[in-house]
């Protein structure tokens, strides 16, 4: 159980990472969670006394340092981090810029990392786990999805040796790659079109062995999953949890 946990899911406002946090929240835990909108995370606080919203933004350098001094300054005490805020871009590689490259790795990269880093002294003292969120295209090529894929490719390598490196201090660390799920990250993240959004939910039906897009709930168990101190044996994994998407 989470009697006394305290978690940090960045961009918890939403999608998986609301779906872990109210998960987490209902184990025991408190939940400190992420996101830019003020008034989505006041919303979310006002119904769950274990869930406060924090506003930051994941690509924002300072955000790290901020978020960990938040949670300690409310709980006192970090057992989980995760990393669970994306964003994602659909851009053929002739349409690259520095910008977009720049902005995508922020977000998806530097953002954990940092986060990761600011709450390690904290983590080594409860013996606490990282979960980092990766997708089925950090591992399968997508033309189109180069830079995010190859973010998400860094979040499973970091998610390996930050478990190594970590691993002395007693802090676990893991992956979920997700399959695709149903949240506003087509719309929101990608900015696709309803057409554009029609068209990747069909081919993507087709191409799930299983047969159907996730919910946030088959993503988020297996977040809580990794985090429980239950799990003290596993480090250094990136579990797939995508209907099969991966080995298709
Ligand atoms: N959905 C999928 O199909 C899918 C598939 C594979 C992997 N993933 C990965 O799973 C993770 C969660 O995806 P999701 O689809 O659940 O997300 P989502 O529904 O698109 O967004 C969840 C929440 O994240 C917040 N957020 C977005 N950008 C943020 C930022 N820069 N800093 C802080 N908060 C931010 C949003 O609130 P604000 O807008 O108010 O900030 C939103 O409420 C991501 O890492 C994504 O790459 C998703």
């Amino acid at each position: 159980m989470f009697d006394n946990k305290v978690a940090i899911i960045t961009g918890g406002s939403g999608g998986i990472g609301l779906a872990a946090a109210r998960l987490l929240s209902a184990k025991g835990a408190k939940v400190l969670i992420t996101g830019r909108r003020q008034s989505v995370l006041d919303e979310i606080a006002s119904g769950d006394s274990n869930i406060r919203g924090f506003a930051a933004d994941a690509g924002d350098p300072e955000a790290a340092s901020r978020t960990v001094a938040a949670a300690i300054e409310h709980w006192g005490r970090i057992d989980i981090v995760v990393n669970n805020a994306g964003s994602g871009v659909l851009q053929p590689l002739a349409d690259a810029n520095a910008k977009s490259i720049a902005d995508i790795f922020a977000v998806n990269v530097a953002g954990p990392a940092l986060l990761a880093a600011a709450a390690i002294p904290h983590l080594e003292r409860t013996s606490g786990a990282i979960v980092n969120i990766s997708s089925t295209y950090g591992s399968k090529a997508a033309s189109g999805l180069s830079l995010y894929a190859a973010s998400k490719a860094a979040v499973e390598h970091l998610t390996r040796c930050w478990a190594l490196e970590l691993a002395p201090k007693g802090i676990r660390v893991n992956a979920v790659a997700s399959g695709p799920v149903e949240t506003a990250f087509l719309r929101e993240r990608m900015g696709l079109s309803d057409e554009q959004i029609d068209a990747v939910k069909r081919q993507e039906r087709e191409a799930i062995p299983l047969g159907r897009r996730g919910v946030p709930g088959d993503v988020a168990r297996w977040i809580v999953s990794l985090a429980d101190p239950d799990a003290s044996w596993i480090t250094g994994q990136v579990i797939a949890v995508d209907g099969g998407l991966a080995i298709a």
